[in-house]
């Protein structure tokens, strides 16, 4: 690991909220008496009825997470309304097209015309303060619309990534118990369609449940039409008023769901709620970025995932900021389109992922020179470990080695950023996520649960609360107190392994549980093997991750087949084929191992230490094989292995 130290740039720091001064005061002071600062930092929000209670927390027994519960407000009127009188005609999304020809601008007014419409057009259909309702749409402003909407009149959302099977889709809508849906004909990325209704079509087969589905025209391709069922969105808005009172909320009145990948059975429902959660990604949202009025900012995550959620739609807009949804690829038409987005829309911050800069870099700087990218200031990374040498490229060749970089940490149930650093506060070490976000408290813990003093290795765990922190596994708490709170007890497990350094530095090394991060996106490796051996020739899987030069890691299956079920080629195809329908693209296995037998224990456990080391090509060192019922499967399985990098 790279221990380069890039110091805080002067320029920087003489324009930023937070020096290093301020952020030791600032975070310090959230240490000693966070119901103070809290306390504060709430006030930034506007509140129709204002708190008198900050937080009451429990992290032991049942488990109760509760910040300013007694406040009212609206999540929606607080991204639109109070933005109106100053900025109304200000540009709040700023949206970029697939196609290079399309892009729009899109006011606070218009925005407010826009998500009142769709408000008034659901309660038209019923829905009412509490109801699910799941979206399921590609990159285009309806999708924010349709989470304000929603947040206006007290619905509680579920965004489902696009790029998710019709299988993946009835599970969130089943456990949710959604009657409604919000989706559009297709989606467009890199010239391609994607046929978002079709996918609805045939997931809805199987969720009687659903009543109402509203379809947005996108690309006005063909479709099916189910009469009764279907309405079209620019239809049922243009029948409804453009104006939609808030309806006040309690600030522990759920805001929205999100499913993600655990490490066992199927994707919890992580369920956010509306003050404490605006509060956070408001907050984090001016700081770790700097975020000044007149910037313009650009995140590059999907909606579908908590990314887009915190740092594309609420935290900016909480704060009256410009953001970028960008509807495409990075290499579509070419590698070049990031940097000619930035120069077209003079953006300022921007927010991305380390697989596309692992990706991006391989087709060297050219593409990146075409660009002038002179409007930016800052960069930022999110959702994996990035290396060394992808930090100092992106830093060098698209910051021109004059803007900081921001590498984020967090996660779907931390509901903002909790460690990273500020710009213009904390010299940077390429690599390490550095230090915690105001009112955070990591601490690293070996693996009896004591915690590190000193520098060293070991489990990220955090502490104490935060106003963002997801509240239960929606419809399942007792998942939610043993997923997260029963490993080190009074602390919130994050399911990440880090190092913290000398200068109290975090580096976060990974998962420790079964969930393989590719791309960025979180895969369980237990949905990965249940969809496996839902194939009629599959008798048994083991799935773990195994290191990926562009993803990160990749995904890599053990498969035993049924007797008398010859391995071919055309058999991992098929099973490749099988895991994108059962799943989605994302969970694809990248390597399929056949294994006539797996590594099991005497009492029949398989040893997943041994498969992860052979999937990393690290065979000479397996450790202890001694409680292995058949040690010979484990010739088997190093000489035939399918990773020999
Ligand atoms: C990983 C995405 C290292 C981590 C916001 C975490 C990171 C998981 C970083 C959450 C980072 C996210 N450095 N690892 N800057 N950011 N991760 O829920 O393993 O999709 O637990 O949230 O991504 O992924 P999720």
């Amino acid at each position: 690991m790279s221990e380069q130290v890039l110091p805080v740039l002067p320029q920087f720091a003489a324009k930023a909220y937070v020096d290093q001064a301020k952020y030791r005061q600032m975070y310090q002071a959230s240490i000693d008496d966070p119901v103070a600062f809290w306390a504060e930092h709430g006030k930034r929000v506007d509140w129709i009825k204002p708190y008198t209670q900050v937080k009451d927390v429990d992290f032991t027994g049942d488990v109760h997470i509760r910040w300013f519960h007694d406040g009212v407000l609206n999540v929606a009127a607080n991204c639109i309304d109070r933005h109106l009188a100053r900025r109304g005609d200000q540009t709040a999304i700023i949206w970029e097209g697939d196609d290079p020809a399309e892009s729009k601008h899109i006011t606070y007014r218009e925005m407010h015309a826009q998500v009142c419409r769709l408000a008034n057009a659901l309660k038209t259909q019923g829905v009412k303060k509490g109801d699910r309702v799941t979206i399921y749409l590609p990159m285009i402003p309806e999708a924010a619309y349709a989470m304000l909407a929603c947040a206006r009149i007290g619905a509680i959302h579920s965004v489902v990534f696009g790029g998710f099977s019709p299988d993946s889709l009835v599970n969130r809508i089943e456990d949710c118990g959604s009657s409604i849906v919000i989706t559009a004909d297709e989606g467009l990325r890199g010239g391609r369609k994607v046929p978002l209704k079709a996918n609805a079509d045939a997931a809805l087969k199987k969720c009687p449940g659903v009543k109402t589905v509203i379809v947005v025209k996108r690309t006005g391709g063909a479709i099916n039409w189910v009469a009764g069922r279907d309405l079209w969105y620019h239809e049922v808005c243009a029948q409804a008023a453009a104006d939609c009172p808030p309806e006040p909320m309690n600030a522990e009145d759920p805001l929205f769901i999100l499913y993600t990948s655990g490490s066992t059975g199927k994707p919890k429902g992580v369920l956010h709620t509306s003050g404490g959660y605006l509060v956070f990604t408001a907050m984090t949202h001016q700081y770790v970025f700097d975020y000044h009025d007149g910037d313009v900012y650009w995140c590059t995550a999907d909606v579908g995932w908590v990314t887009g959620h915190s740092y594309i739609v609420y935290g900016p807009l909480a704060n009256g900021a410009t953001t970028l949804m960008f509807e495409g690829i990075p290499n579509w038409p070419d590698s070049s389109r990031f940097w000619q987005v930035i120069d077209k829309h003079k953006v300022n911050t921007f927010y991305t992922a380390p697989t596309a800069i692992r990706a991006l870099m391989r087709e060297g700087e050219a593409p990146v020179k075409k660009a002038s990218r002179a409007s930016l200031r800052l960069l930022g990374s999110v959702g994996e470990p990035i290396n060394p040498e992808a930090w100092l490229w992106y830093h060098r060749v698209v910051g021109d080695g004059r803007c900081p970089i921001v590498d984020t940490w967090w996660q779907t149930e931390t509901g903002g950023i909790l460690i990273t650093p500020l710009p213009g506060a904390t010299p940077l070490k390429p690599g390490s996520a550095t230090l915690p976000f105001f009112g955070i408290k990591p601490a690293v813990v070996d693996a009896n649960g004591a915690e590190l003093q000193a520098p060293g290795t070991g489990n990220l765990v955090l502490t104490d609360s935060w106003p963002g922190q997801m509240r239960t596994v929606y419809g399942d708490h007792q998942r939610f107190i043993d997923t997260y709170f029963s490993t080190y007890k009074g602390c919130y497990f994050t399911g990440d392994g880090c190092r913290r350094d000398e200068d109290g530095y975090y580096w976060i090394t990974g998962r420790v549980d079964d969930v393989i991060n590719v791309s960025g996106h979180r895969m369980g490796t237990a949905e990965v093997e249940s969809a496996l051996v839902a194939h009629p020739k599959v008798a048994e899987s083991a799935v773990v991750g195994y290191p990926h030069d562009l993803k990160g890691q990749g995904i890599y299956a053990y498969v035993t087949l049924k007797a008398g079920i010859e391995p071919s080629e055309e058999l991992r195809k098929e099973l490749v084929a099988h895991v994108r329908k059962e799943i989605g693209p994302i969970a694809a296995p990248d390597l399929i191992q056949w294994a006539p037998g797996l590594p099991k224990t005497r009492s029949g456990k398989i040893m997943r230490r041994i498969l992860r080391k052979i999937a990393e090509n690290e065979h000479g060192n397996l450790g202890d094989t001694s409680t292995l019922a058949d040690p010979a499967v484990v010739d088997d399985l190093v000489s035939n292995r399918m990773n020999r990098s």
